[in-house]
């Protein structure tokens, strides 16, 4: 757990992180944080799909991993008192969604409130709520003929991809763009750099919230 200690000075936070898929923002969180600079350690990687490459990257770290399935439960609130207890047994701290496909409720949200941040491709309150995931978000971008685009990184509240915006980073769309190509922009460009950020930001508790706007102390 994290102390304050009056002097500025805090434990290293533990992140636990949930992931689906690739696992490519988790990478740059934990590369950013073998550099240096980041008091934080992942201790946590749990997957809603068995196969993931996330939880390969998590094993290849020797972090512990396993893999949660929502199927496997009667209600989304039992999946999320599993996730919920998952993490608390393990004291963590912040929970970064990382590519998770599972809208999460009040049920787990609620319990560690203000200690969960996700990443969307796009630059919130464009292209973004339920719908929007993966390739979807850089197809309706596309369609829109937007100049700009980007990613998010946010507090996560019971109201999908709508909580206190923490960092963004604009990212330009080309003429001849395909969701692919915009997707992989979108990554490199923005959403590896400033996630690990704002996970520096959060473990160096930085950040206030006041009627739903993010401040940096
Ligand atoms: C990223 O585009 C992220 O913005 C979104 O899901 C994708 C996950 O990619 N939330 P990865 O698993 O981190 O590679």
């Amino acid at each position: 757990m994290r102390l304050n200690t009056g002097q500025e000075t805090f434990d290293m936070i533990k992140i636990g992180a949930l992931v689906s898929g690739g696992g490519t923002n988790l990478q740059a969180i934990m590369d950013a944080i073998d550099k240096g600079g980041i008091n934080a350690e992942v201790a946590a990687v749990v997957s809603s799909k068995e196969g993931a490459y996330a939880l390969e990257r998590a094993k290849s770290r020797g972090i512990e991993n396993t893999v949660i399935r929502k199927k496997n439960f009667k209600t989304a609130e039992e999946y999320e008192l599993a996730l919920a207890e998952y993490f608390k047994e393990r004291d963590i701290d912040l929970i970064v969604l990382a590519g998770f496909m599972v809208i999460l409720g009040t049920t787990f949200v609620n319990q560690f409130e203000n200690r969960i941040i996700n990443i969307h491709p796009a630059l919130i309150p464009s292209f973004c709520g339920e719908g929007f995931y993966g390739l979807h978000v850089h197809e309706a971008a596309l369609k829109a003929g937007v100049k700009v685009t980007g990613a998010t990184v946010h507090f996560v509240t019971a109201e999908c991809d709508a909580g206190p915006i923490i960092l963004q980073k604009a990212v330009d769309v080309m003429d001849n763009d395909t969701p692919e190509t915009l997707q992989r922009r979108v990554m490199e460009q923005a959403e590896w750099v400033i996630y690990p950020k704002a996970v520096r930001l959060f473990a160096d508790n930085k950040l206030e919230i006041a009627d739903g706007i993010v401040k940096r102390r």
